[in-house]
């Protein structure tokens, strides 16, 4: 998979597409990432990118010259989704990172100051989105949480697939609790079922901590 991510901070990415699974899945190929940086299609001698907004109000808007120029130059002609990370965007989940990771291609494009204009909006981005019910001061946070998301489910990325099929929110539940060795620690025994080898009892007792967690943390999931 291909990811163009057109951003007015291309080096806060610098760690993060090195480190971990992201590291790994660029390292195997299984994923690309191509930082475009939005100012360089601005195209005034000082680099503007943001102007005042019409109508007034406090916040600076991200002029369209520019971010349609960058968008164009990774787009072309092509019909690939372009996503924009706006907390009025739909809430990011599961179901739409599993969708997303089977694209070939996508173009991320993280907003700063107020907002973008519209008109960007309107005509080039296909897919607004949010990763939760707070302001942050720029896109680029999210759109590594989506570079995250997606990667992981890239094939051969994760040693075992079965541990993406297994985590928080794949079934519509939040995960179970984990233990490794030791079997004791600081007086506290891992749970006795985990050590019985019995897989049906074990995986009838996951699915029960998975519905206890559920219940306690996110009792909105069960309703849905
Ligand atoms: N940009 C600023 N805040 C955001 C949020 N919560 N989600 C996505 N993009 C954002």
């Amino acid at each position: 998979m291909k990811i163009d991510v057109l951003t007015l901070f291309p080096r806060m990415f610098n760690n993060f597409l090195e480190e971990s699974m992201v590291g790994l899945a660029i390292k195997q190929n299984a994923l690309t990432v191509n930082l475009i940086d939005i100012r360089n299609y601005a195209y005034d001698k000082h680099s503007k990118v943001d102007d005042y907004p019409y109508g007034g109000g406090a916040g600076m808007i991200m002029k369209p010259e520019p971010l349609y120029k960058a968008i164009m130059s990774v787009k072309g002609d092509r019909d690939i989704p372009v996503i924009y990370f706006t907390p009025q965007g739909k809430l990011l989940d599961q179901s739409t990172v599993n969708k997303y990771s089977q694209f070939d291609e996508m173009i991320l494009l993280c907003g700063h100051y107020k907002e973008i204009d519209q008109r960007i909006r309107d005509t080039l981005i296909t897919d607004e989105l949010s990763i939760g019910d707070y302001v942050l001061s720029g896109g680029e946070l999210p759109a590594m949480i989506m570079i995250d998301a997606v990667s992981r489910l890239q094939d051969n990325v994760l040693g075992d697939i079965g541990s993406a099929l297994s985590d928080s929110h794949q079934d519509g539940l939040l995960g179970c609790p984990h233990y490794t060795r030791p079997a004791e620690f600081k007086g506290a025994k891992v749970p006795s079922v985990l050590l019985s080898g019995d897989h049906k009892k074990i995986d009838r007792w996951r699915e029960k901590k998975a519905l206890e967690i559920t219940r306690k943390n996110r009792p909105d999931m069960l309703e849905e």
